[in-house]
């Protein structure tokens, strides 16, 4: 190669100065503010993840914060955002950072690597980014972006795969990821933006503006859309829910998750298995010790998990002694009017019933209103 000649490396690094987006986190790359960036990020869309990232921030301003912070309350500055556990990790591993390492986060890859929620991608993308150290960072738009530059047919749903692009980055067999460890931490971010930005998935990629459209070998032999090969995802499970939103003058009836499993130790409204018919919930109701005053069903609504969803239907049920619930099976809490949203964290799974509930609250405060100007008796237009 002539020296004048742009390797991928420089083509990369050049684009990513002039085209990188201001994040907040890249505004003070600490080790922390990359940490939970990234774990924010995983799974999670960097537009759905901004305002997260800047409210916890404002409470949880440090490890030690984060390694103090009150669990539901930790829940609840999650809440929306899903995979909860890897909240539940950030404060683990923060616990960890404080006793080991004298509250902060270690340096080298390895050590990175051993704290609880850190995996092989996390780990070179702190240890890169925040230390500038010689690591890359291997997500899944590294690998739909290398799989095209390279016309590599391997299949990027496999873990085997991800660890042998690793090492390849690291030993130079795809010739990439510079020399210098000081420029580690662009370049990994710089290939996450151009997967993110440019090379998109679902033969969409704008190659036009590629900084590598001379050197891939997809786009070259148009066949971008021949690249990744990923193997297909298991299908989902379907489940049929009812969801009861059951209130005692606007106080709400909820329950307590188990510790265990999807949404562990999370808060939901009464979520029955299977699709309830009227005359079955109302039996429930009534084994459950509750007096309805009134039912009415709720619109439909249809929630996505990872491996599962829920096809929920249900009933607003008003009854007069919400106090009184009681089941074996189940852990009940009764949230005051206003505190279900502010202390109990509820999944985003419920957000089209929670927006229910806010509706119904706002509307019994117009009422309020309306008899306090009019007096109880007098007519209400
Ligand atoms: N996706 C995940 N982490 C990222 C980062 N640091 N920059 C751009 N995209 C990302």
């Amino acid at each position: 190669m002539l020296k004048s000649e742009k390797t991928g490396t420089d083509l990369l690094l050049a684009w990513y100065r002039e085209n990188k987006r201001p994040l907040p986190w890249r505004e003070d790359p600490s080790p922390y503010h990359v940490w939970l960036s990234e774990i924010m990020l995983q799974q999670t869309r960097i537009e759905a993840v901004l305002d997260y990232y800047r409210r916890f921030l404002q409470e949880v301003p440090d490890i030690a914060a984060l390694s103090s912070i009150d669990d539901e309350r930790l829940m609840k500055l999650w809440e929306g955002l899903g995979y909860y556990s890897r909240a539940r990790n950030l404060k683990k591993a923060a616990v960890l950072i404080m006793k080991d390492y004298g509250g902060r986060m270690p340096a080298d890859y390895e050590s990175l690597l051993a704290l609880p929620g850190i995996g092989s991608y996390t780990a070179g993308a702190i240890s890169s980014i925040a230390f500038g150290k010689r690591q890359p960072a291997v997500d899944g738009n590294v690998l739909r972006v290398l799989s095209r530059m390279y016309g590599d047919e391997r299949d990027i749903s496999l873990q085997k795969t991800r660890n042998a692009v690793r090492k390849e980055l690291l030993s130079g067999v795809l010739p990439l990821l510079p020399d210098d460890p000081a420029l580690c931490g662009d370049f990994n971010q710089a290939l996450m933006e151009l997967g993110e930005v440019i090379c998109l998935p679902n033969g969409a990629p704008r190659c036009g503006i590629c900084p590598f459209k001379g050197l891939c070998l997809a786009h070259t032999a148009q066949r971008e859309s021949d690249f990744p090969v990923k193997s297909k995802a298991k299908e989902r499970k379907s489940e049929e829910r009812t969801i009861l939103l059951i209130t005692d003058e606007g106080r709400l009836v909820l329950c307590k998750r188990p510790d265990k499993g999807l949404l562990a130790g999370l808060y939901e409204f009464v979520n029955l298995k299977g699709k309830l018919s009227r005359e079955e919930t109302m039996q429930w109701l009534k084994d459950a010790g509750l007096r309805v005053l009134h039912m009415e069903p709720l619109p439909p609504a249809k929630h996505i998990f990872s491996h599962i969803e829920w096809h929920m239907t249900g009933f607003d049920v008003q009854v007069e002694d919400a106090g009184a619930v009681s089941r074996e099976d189940l852990s009940f809490v009764i949230a005051d009017r206003g505190e279900a949203e502010e202390r109990y964290p509820l999944p985003g799974a419920y957000k089209r019933y929670l927006a229910y509930y806010r509706e119904q609250l706002c509307a019994d405060k117009v009422d309020e209103r309306r008899i306090a100007d009019h007096g109880t008796s007098g007519k209400i237009t």
